[in-house]
């Protein structure tokens, strides 16, 4: 049954547009945003995630956000200090911060966020920024990242979210160091459901949301391993009843775009069930979507494993080396026949993510236990190659990883073409512009 966005009149919450919100000449968007003057704004807010009364999700009228000043996040970063840098990705950085309500401007203490602030280079953000309080302000599910609030005044553009301990799944796939333990095979399933629940739940509104930017480092994890989606800067409404698809400049993450909208510009709901595919893909594997450190023919992981996925005798080598060979084999298996259907290279032949679900909780629920670390070493893709499994990092983030103190993520060939070469530094997104509206 599906949710339906238009339950509530349109003068109350503004144009969802896939835009996003328009600026307004007064201090309040059509949206019900407003551009922060030095007040608290609306501060009533509760730090509980909200959503524990509503397993299935809702949608509401209107974002219900607390709107923050900048002294206050000012204050919970402790002035955005270095040491409370979580990552950075290509809106800006995202610190972790502390409110204490009951003594404001006292940080440490308190309710843990994550504070997001807005990079003054970024061209991208304001478009991005709005259609993160748009959609995100508005979805409520236990599988979707909960945004608390925003601070808009001048130049400065931040949002404010629930912390998520575990960090990203990018973070614990790819990532190095002693804090980095590998997934164990129930963990990796149980992200992967949560972060398929949390896509089916966009799919299955009345008016579906495409999600567009599915990928590792966008799947949060909470303390217990629960996988909630973030980064909405890319969502889009999804096409009308008579439509198949939206057609949209190409804009996404190499390696996790889907083939047609890479191609055309057309943009299907099926289309984030193909970045599903891939991340299910590195879940297997512990490899990167792209990566141009692998040898030349494997930069693209899908082009170049697709063929061990669907052969039984070759898919024990793809396994990831770091699960020691203690998953159930004959789940795994099932799971990455699941991964090539979602990669079909026609969308219509892709499952629904409410398909997927079914599916993974099926295995789930079949409970085959991991099997018994194995004696031998795991012959390992990785191993086969001569290479160290995971091990697959740029040299430019040898380099961030070791200068800035604080874990970023590794990013292969993402490249803003748009920015031209002012800008022409390592990104994880692209931006093509396509002929527009090749439709209409
Ligand atoms: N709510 C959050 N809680 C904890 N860590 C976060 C949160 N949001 C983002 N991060 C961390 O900051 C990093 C950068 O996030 P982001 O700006 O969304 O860029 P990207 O998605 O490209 O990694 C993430 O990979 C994650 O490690
Ligand atoms: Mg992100």
């Amino acid at each position: 049954m599906g949710i339906c966005w238009s339950d509530t009149p349109h003068d109350t919450i503004g144009h969802l547009s896939s835009t996003g919100i328009s600026q307004t000449t007064s201090q309040t968007t059509s949206s019900g945003v407003s551009r922060g003057s030095n007040v608290s704004g609306n501060s009533r807010f509760s730090a509980s995630s909200g959503d524990e009364s509503y397993p299935n999700g809702q949608i509401l009228p209107t974002p219900n956000l607390r709107i923050f000043t900048f002294v206050e996040l000012r204050a919970a970063t402790r002035n955005f200090k270095s040491d409370t840098v979580l990552g950075e990705g290509g809106f800006g950085k995202v610190f972790k911060g502390w409110l204490d309500e009951k003594a404001p401007g006292k940080s440490g203490s308190g309710t843990v966020i994550a504070v997001k602030k807005l990079n003054s280079e970024s061209l991208q953000g304001f478009e991005e920024w709005q259609s993160e309080v748009n959609f995100l302000g508005r979805l409520s599910h236990p599988n979707l990242v909960r945004l608390l609030g925003y601070c808009w005044e001048d130049k400065e553009l931040l949002l404010v979210y629930e912390f998520m301990q575990k960090g990203s799944l990018e973070n614990h796939l790819f990532g190095r160091g002693a804090s980095v333990q590998p997934l164990a095979w129930n963990i990796r399933l149980k992200i992967a459901i949560g972060a398929a629940r949390g896509l089916a739940f966009l799919h299955t509104s009345d008016k579906q949301v495409i999600y567009r930017d599915f990928k590792a480092s966008n799947i949060l994890l909470d303390g217990s391993y629960t996988a909630k989606i973030s980064d909405f800067g890319l969502a889009k409404l999804g096409p009308s009843a008579s439509q198949s698809h939206v057609t949209t400049r190409v804009m996404g993450t190499y390696g996790y775009a889907a083939p047609e909208y890479v191609a055309t510009g057309h943009l299907y709901v099926k289309s984030d069930v193909y970045g599903f595919g891939v991340v299910l893909v590195e879940i297997l594997t512990g490899l990167r979507a792209l990566d141009t450190n692998r040898p030349s023919g494997q930069h693209n992981l899908v082009d170049w494993i697709k063929p061990y996925l669907s052969e039984k005798r070759k898919f024990r080598h793809i396994i990831d080396a770091r699960l020691q060979g203690q998953y159930p084999y004959k789940a795994a298996y099932q799971i990455a026949q699941l991964s090539l259907k979602c990669l079909e290279a026609e969308p219509k032949h892709r499952p629904s993510m409410r398909e997927v679900v079914e599916t993974l909780e099926r295995l789930q629920a079949s409970d085959q236990k991991p099997k018994q670390p194995r004696v031998r070493p795991t012959h390992s893709m990785a191993h086969r190659q001569g290479q160290q499994p995971l091990h697959h990092r740029s040299p430019l983030h040898t380099n961030l990883d070791r200068n800035r103190g604080y874990q970023h993520s590794p990013r292969s060939l993402q490249i803003f073409a748009y920015f031209g070469s002012a800008c022409s530094v390592l990104r994880s997104r692209f931006k093509a512009e396509l002929v527009e509206d090749i439709d209409s």
